[in-house]
């Protein structure tokens, strides 16, 4: 039995795979191995000798089979180390520059947003983009007979017969978003939502999925003064120019009262936009102070709490920035087009830092 044992242990160890361990096991401990011709030899035995030698046997079965599982996940966790050792790779290491790979403007210009509305304190919320016709419409003060609905070209999605959960919709626009900010986190609050949206629109200037960015910012006394310094704030530093003249015009949104459309002073001399001079208005934004039953919609009392919010293409402030004249080409994921107007990955936008350089 010693001979046996070590005979075995010493194969067990010396396997180099499992294929072996697999051979070793059969010609051991299987059911026609030594151990098993040994057990059978047991019925020839006196009581008294296979009292000795049964347990004894069953103890080496025991060990062979406790150093084969023990060999065995051995030889697994040496696989392992050699294919860590062999694939390893350092994902930290910085991108090759030479690669072609870009930052696609909407991603580069949200970023900038974010950053700039972040040194303002605002943070960042989602939302989803397939969204109920309630936070879509309704609660934005949007009631099922008013001409916003129409005028957004809504996608529906489709409801199958007998299906009685709320209509959904391709979200038209950010805003939904202020009203689950609202009810996730209450007042005060200060946030933005960059995110994309969809309306049944296709021409140079529209397409079907664009994006948007919701700013909101509720308090005891938000007011008008505090939405105009920080859009001021928000355009000087998203154009990187000194100074800009805004022009703020009455305009309606159900959301707001009152409501204002934003438009910048730029000039448009030898067909390129310059920003913060010359006699034109280019408008980029809807805003106002948020309407109370918004608020109340949002679950924040109204008497307590005011605030403004603004709603701002992405798409058209990129175009503007970058001079990109066609919204389509944002979609139509041309290398040549993403290689022209890319950014390098590895310049992430900070207003230290500065913004698209
Ligand atoms: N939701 C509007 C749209 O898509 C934009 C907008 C206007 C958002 C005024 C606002 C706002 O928050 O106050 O056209």
């Amino acid at each position: 039995m010693d001979d046996l044992k070590s005979k075995y242990l010493t194969l067990i160890a010396e396997a180099g795979d499992e294929a072996t361990l697999e051979d070793i096991r059969i010609t051991a401990v299987g059911k026609k191995g030594e151990v098993a011709l040994k057990m059978r030899e047991l019925g020839k035995m006196t009581p008294e000798e296979r009292q000795v030698a049964g347990p004894a046997l069953n103890a080496l079965k025991d060990e062979i089979n406790s150093a084969l599982a023990a060999k065995k996940a051995a030889l697994a966790d040496a696989a392992l180390d050699e294919r860590l050792r062999s694939e390893w790779l350092d994902v930290t290491l910085p991108t090759r520059p030479q690669r072609q790979g870009t930052i696609h403007p909407i991603s580069q210009v949200s970023e900038e947003v974010t950053a700039i509305f972040a040194e303002m304190g605002f943070s960042v919320a989602e939302g989803p983009r397939i969204d109920t016709d309630w936070y879509n419409f309704d609660a934005l003060n949007i009631p099922g007979h008013h001409p916003a609905r129409a005028e957004m070209d809504t996608f529906y999605m489709h409801r199958a017969e007998g299906d009685n959960r709320p209509p959904h919709v391709l979200r038209t626009h950010t805003s939904p978003v202020q009203i689950r900010s609202m009810e996730a986190s209450g007042a005060p609050t200060r946030i933005i939502c960059p995110g994309g949206v969809y309306r049944a629109d296709y021409d140079q200037t529209h397409t079907p999925m664009f994006h948007q960015v919701e700013g909101l910012a509720i308090d005891k006394d938000i007011s008008m003064a505090n939405l105009k310094w920080v859009l001021e704030e928000f355009v000087k530093s998203y154009f990187e120019v000194d100074g800009v003249d805004l022009r703020f015009r009455a305009s309606h949104f159900p959301f707001t009262e009152p409501s204002a459309e934003v438009d910048i002073r730029c000039s448009w001399e030898g067909g390129t936009l310059k920003v913060g001079e010359g006699d034109d208005w280019l408008e980029i934004l809807g805003s106002g102070m948020v309407h109370p039953k918004v608020l109340q919609a949002g679950g924040i009392d109204p008497n307590e709490w005011q605030g403004f919010a603004f709603g701002m293409g992405i798409d058209r402030i990129a175009m503007l920035k970058y001079g990109i004249p066609d919204l389509r080409a944002f979609f139509d994921s041309d290398l040549r087009w993403l290689r022209h107007y890319g950014f390098a990955a590895l310049d992430v936008p900070t207003l230290h830092g500065g913004l698209s350089r």
